[in-house]
């Protein structure tokens, strides 16, 4: 599936919403109203909802955002990676000045100081829950700049360079915690700025730069996924960020850091009812950062996997034939066993 088909096949499987719900339900709340555990915002179209959900085997509650379509729950934002409530008493409120709550503690991320006057939550039908005056259309606050660990069409990974604001999407814990885990996907501003994959404060992939018409570098897969989707790097002296759009409303898709550490592309096949992945980076130890060190050379089909460049040797023999990545270093010959 992954390099086989075209999006414009896939759009021939692709969902056709039916309305499974024929609720009253609001996007909006204002400040003298409140959202209980077991209801749901939902956009105006309906095509995501907002609401209280427990992530795989836990009991805890967090808030989040999940299309309202979909028959399996896709949780695309969490408002309380870090405090969640450990009973089914939560409500979620918006105060005078336009902060969001839950059970009156500012948990959501961002500024915790907002001062409108006649201020209005209201999640927006492209997944973003925006905070801003009534009369205006202009955002306070946006779930958007608080990525969790999807990227949603419309969304921007990267800089806001006037407010130092650095959009990133850091992995979940595990399915039963979505507390930030250790592997972080974001635009690196040092040398030429990329999409890179974090493992801690090590890098663990790398997108390459970005050719205008082309895409990024490392992914040569991109012009193809061009089909259904239009992907944009914007660098100036004001921002620097990777965004891309569904060309077509049919196609149902998002963009993940997971747990592995691995970035993927999901599309929704509505005949099989599930998500498809569509690509993934890296595709093996040989697309990772570095994969054998500065003097190896890392070889797909390869047993093992890395092998030293000409004139240089493994610098531990010993550590190298028990095939673990990280001590398969090359060094010139002569030099390793000297250490
Ligand atoms: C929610 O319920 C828990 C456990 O019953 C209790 O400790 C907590 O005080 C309650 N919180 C609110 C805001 O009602
Ligand atoms: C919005 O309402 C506020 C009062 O709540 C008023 O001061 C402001 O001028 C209004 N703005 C617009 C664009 O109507
Ligand atoms: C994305 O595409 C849709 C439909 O083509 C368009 O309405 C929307 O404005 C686009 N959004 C962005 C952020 O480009
Ligand atoms: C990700 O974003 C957070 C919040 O802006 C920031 O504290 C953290 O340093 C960022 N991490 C990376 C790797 O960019
Ligand atoms: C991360 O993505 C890769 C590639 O699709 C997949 O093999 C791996 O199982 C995924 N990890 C998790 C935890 O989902």
């Amino acid at each position: 599936m992954r390099k086989g088909s075209t999006m414009k096949q896939l759009l021939t499987h692709v969902f056709l919403f039916t309305l499974f719900h024929h609720s009253f339900a609001t996007d909006t709340l204002k400040p003298n109203e409140y959202l209980l555990d077991g209801k749901t915002l939902v956009s105006a179209k309906g095509t995501f909802a907002l609401g209280f959900f427990s992530p795989g085997d836990s009991k805890n509650r967090y808030v989040g955002i999940w299309y309202n379509k979909l028959p399996v729950q896709t949780v695309v934002w969490v408002a309380n990676r870090l405090s969640p409530i450990a009973a089914t008493n939560g409500t979620l409120q918006l105060n005078g000045q336009g902060v969001l709550t839950i059970n009156s503690k500012i948990v959501f991320p961002g500024p915790s100081v907002i001062r409108l006057n006649n201020p209005v939550a209201q999640l927006l039908d492209d997944g973003n829950l925006v905070v801003k005056e009534a009369n205006s259309s202009e955002f306070a606050w946006q779930s958007f700049d608080y990525p969790t660990d999807t990227l949603l069409p419309g969304m921007k990974l990267g800089w806001d360079l006037r407010t130092g604001l650095n959009r990133n999407l850091t992995a979940w814990q595990s399915n039963n915690d979505p507390s930030p885990g250790s592997y972080v996907a974001s635009i690196d501003l040092k040398g030429i700025p990329q999409l890179t994959v974090w493992s801690g404060s090590a890098k663990r992939w790398r997108s390459g730069r970005w050719i205008n018409g082309i895409g990024f570098s490392n992914i040569p897969e991109m012009s193809s996924l061009k089909n259904g989707l239009l992907f944009k790097f914007i660098s100036n002296e004001d921002e620097v960020y990777f965004i891309y759009n569904s060309t077509d409303p049919m196609i149902v898709s998002r963009l993940m850091v997971n747990q592995s550490g691995t970035m993927e592309r999901f599309v929704w096949i509505d005949s099989a009812r599930k998500w498809n992945v569509y690509w993934y980076a890296p595709n093996g130890q040989c697309e990772e950062y570095s994969p054998c060190g500065l003097f190896g050379l890392c070889e797909f089909n390869g047993s093992p996997t890395c092998s030293c460049l000409q004139g240089f040797m493994p610098k531990s023999p010993q550590e190298w034939a028990l095939m673990d990545v990280s001590v398969r270093l090359c060094a010139p010959h002569g030099a390793g066993l000297q250490e």
